[in-house]
């Protein structure tokens, strides 16, 4: 048997889950502006079993009819509002809210918890990050540490290790 047809029936027996909603972990890349970055993020979201939240604009329509590759794509939840104050709504219904960005009360990843509680999951923009005033209101911060020159990973990547965490699978 070929490599290639070993790694077919390994993928048939590993991956029988089909995407359900989920009702714990969502990521919210409010303020991403690459298409390629939201693509990657929803593969991560149907690896891990999360949802996406994002703003109902023509650049997220766009970004995510193009962006995804997925025989099933996990679910997306539109929002109804204005960025902040859909993050403000969600947190009074009981969502804890991680903003995943460099700040001065951010925790290190290798400290985050799995998420036991329903959890929404921030992501900022490719150069200006997470607004200021939404790093504050959040429940927690959390920083990738980085040993490298580079100033900061590339979003999906960081939303990717932090998904990953917090389903607990990483
Ligand atoms: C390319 S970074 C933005 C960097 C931006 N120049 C700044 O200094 O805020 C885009 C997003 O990826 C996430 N990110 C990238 N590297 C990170 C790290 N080491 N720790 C936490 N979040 C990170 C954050 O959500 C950030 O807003």
């Amino acid at each position: 048997m070929s490599a290639a047809s070993d790694r077919r029936e390994l993928r048939l027996a590993r991956r029988t889950g089909s995407h359900r909603c989920s009702d714990h972990l969502v990521v919210a890349p409010l303020w991403v502006a690459y298409n390629v970055n939201l693509g990657t993020l929803l593969r991560t979201c149907d690896a891990v079993g999360a949802c996406m939240a994002v703003p109902a604009s023509p650049h997220y329509l766009e970004a995510l009819a193009r962006g995804d590759t997925l025989v099933r794509r996990p679910c997306i939840h539109w929002l109804d509002c204005e960025r902040e104050r859909w993050v403000e709504a969600q947190r009074a219904l009981g969502w804890r809210i991680v903003a995943v960005e460099l700040a001065e009360r951010s925790v290190s990843l290798p400290r985050l918890e799995v998420a036991r509680e329903p959890t929404i999951v921030l992501l900022g923009h490719e150069s200006s990050g997470i607004p200021e005033e939404m790093v504050d209101a959040a429940d927690t911060c959390v920083e990738i540490p980085m040993l490298g020159v580079g100033r900061s990973l590339n979003v999906a990547v960081a939303g990717s290790l932090v998904l990953y965490r917090l389903a607990g699978l990483a």
